[in-house]
């Protein structure tokens, strides 16, 4: 009996080595990194730092095959030793490396970076990427059927996991609705507006000197980056094409801090929503400064950090929240792609052969919000709600600040109005700027009801 166990004892040693050397001799998964700037550095860090916990969570090692930067010299003194020897000027060369497996693309843009994303996928090899532009603005996931997977995680909200609980956790769901901020630098500017009550351009001063703001402070404060990443959502669930010219963002760039202090007194805030909604059969995609009641969780999302709520027809309402940029949190989400890769996990699938239609942008329906300054007179007020009944708007609420004195007193007005569609309450809005007592521009918001 005791020779058997013996026997069997030896029996499991056996395989139990022969299955962790194949575990642990499973060939690498080498990478070429393209681009080493802020986010790729912070890339080639983390998988220096955590190689054996990434090991380990993979069995397979992940390597570093080649490292393009477009200054060979300054990278080379700025990287690790064992990486240095990796740098080549020229993307071309790093991704025909023989050990690159997979290309991570960091470059950035919509120029060089896409065209070395194609060259990847056309060589057969996987890309991983970090460019929201280059995604929705060039054909590149249209291909993603055949070709080799592009994993995007950490383009859509940094390291909060939008493409993983829409890819996996809520596969078996309908999603109805993604909504949400994902604009770091436009949540810091409207925060700095609200708390520090300072004046737009003064936020985004502050933005540009803490390092938020993008190369190309209009990408962030137009609303083109929120655009970018709204297109992937929406891909992901809802299986649409839109190109991001499509959502026509609207930004923070023209926000006065005059309406900052008007949505604080009845009691809202103001944030930059991206929003992607079914709605009669259509999708409903828009970027623009909405005003959330103070109470909602939303609203309590401060600084530069992202959250966006999934509402789906089983889970309900889910709500992701994080860092959506910055190195450290953009290279986890890339180094975690990368892991998924070794691991053999399936990519994001391709979207169905029939995508929704989009919903035009002023068929678009909700309360809204309307500002202007008028001057202070006998019947102004009944002009103004004369054109509101007039275009069909029904009013929940008016509200009017004291008027400034002087011989020509002024008075600003606000308007909540009851829902109607965007393009009915611009043209009341452009009827309402025309009366001669209105001085200046009429301000309109929507307003976000619903959502916790
Ligand atoms: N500039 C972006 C933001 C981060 O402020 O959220 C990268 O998309």
């Amino acid at each position: 009996m005791a020779d058997k166990l013996h026997r069997r004892a030896f029996a499991f040693v056996i395989i139990a080595v022969f299955m962790r050397g194949k575990h642990n001799t499973a060939s690498a998964l080498g990478v070429a990194i393209v681009g080493a700037g802020v986010v790729g550095g912070g890339v080639l860090r983390l998988l220096r730092r955590n190689a054996a916990a990434i090991r380990a969570h993979c069995g397979r090692a992940v390597t570093v095959a080649a490292i393009a930067v477009r200054r060979p010299a300054a990278a080379k003194k700025r990287l690790a030793r064992e990486h240095s020897e990796l740098v080549t000027g020229d993307w071309r060369e790093a991704l025909a490396h023989p050990r690159a497996d997979v290309v991570v693309e960091l470059m950035g843009g919509t120029g060089a970076a896409a065209d070395c994303m194609r060259a990847a996928l056309k060589a057969g090899k996987p890309v991983v990427t970090a460019n929201k532009a280059a995604l929705a603005e060039c054909d590149i996931l249209s291909a993603n059927g055949k070709a080799p997977p592009v994993f995007y995680e950490a383009a859509v909200a940094g390291c909060v996991p939008v493409v993983k609980v829409l890819r996996e956790s809520l596969a078996g769901d309908t999603v109805a609705e993604v909504f949400g901020i994902i604009n770091g630098t436009c949540n810091y500017i409207l925060s700095q507006m609200h708390r520090e009550r300072v004046s737009f351009s003064e936020a985004l001063a502050r933005a540009q000197k803490n390092g938020y703001a993008e190369a190309d402070a209009g990408l962030d404060i137009d609303g083109a980056d929120a655009a970018h990443k709204l297109a992937l959502i929406a891909r992901l669930a809802f299986g649409a094409q839109p190109s991001a010219k499509a959502i026509a963002a609207k930004g923070v760039r023209d926000l006065d801090a005059m309406d900052i202090r008007c949505a604080e007194q009845l009691g809202f805030v103001v944030k930059l929503l991206a929003r992607a909604q079914m709605r009669g059969g259509e999708l409903a995609l828009s970027v623009r400064p909405e005003l959330i009641a103070r109470e909602k969780m939303l609203a309590a999302v401060d600084g530069a950090m992202n959250a966006v709520i999934i509402r789906s027809e089983n889970a309900g309402e889910t709500m992701l929240y994080g860092a959506g940029a910055g190195a450290g949190p953009t290279a986890t989400a890339v180094v975690a792609d990368i892991m998924d890769i070794a691991r053999g996990c399936p990519p994001p699938p391709p979207p169905p052969a029939k995508p929704p239609k989009l919903q035009k942008q002023e068929k678009a329906r909700s309360e809204h919000y309307l500002r202007l300054r008028a001057r202070d007179k006998t019947g102004v007020l009944a002009a103004i709600t004369g054109l509101l009944a007039k275009n069909k708007i029904s009013i929940e609420a008016i509200h009017q600040n004291e008027p400034g004195d002087g011989a020509r007193p002024t008075a600003d007005i606000v308007i909540l109005t009851h829902e109607a569609a965007r393009g009915q309450v611009a043209k009341c809005a452009a009827d309402i700027k025309k009366l001669p007592d209105v001085c200046g521009d009429v301000v309109m918001m929507p307003v976000a009801r619903g959502g916790k």
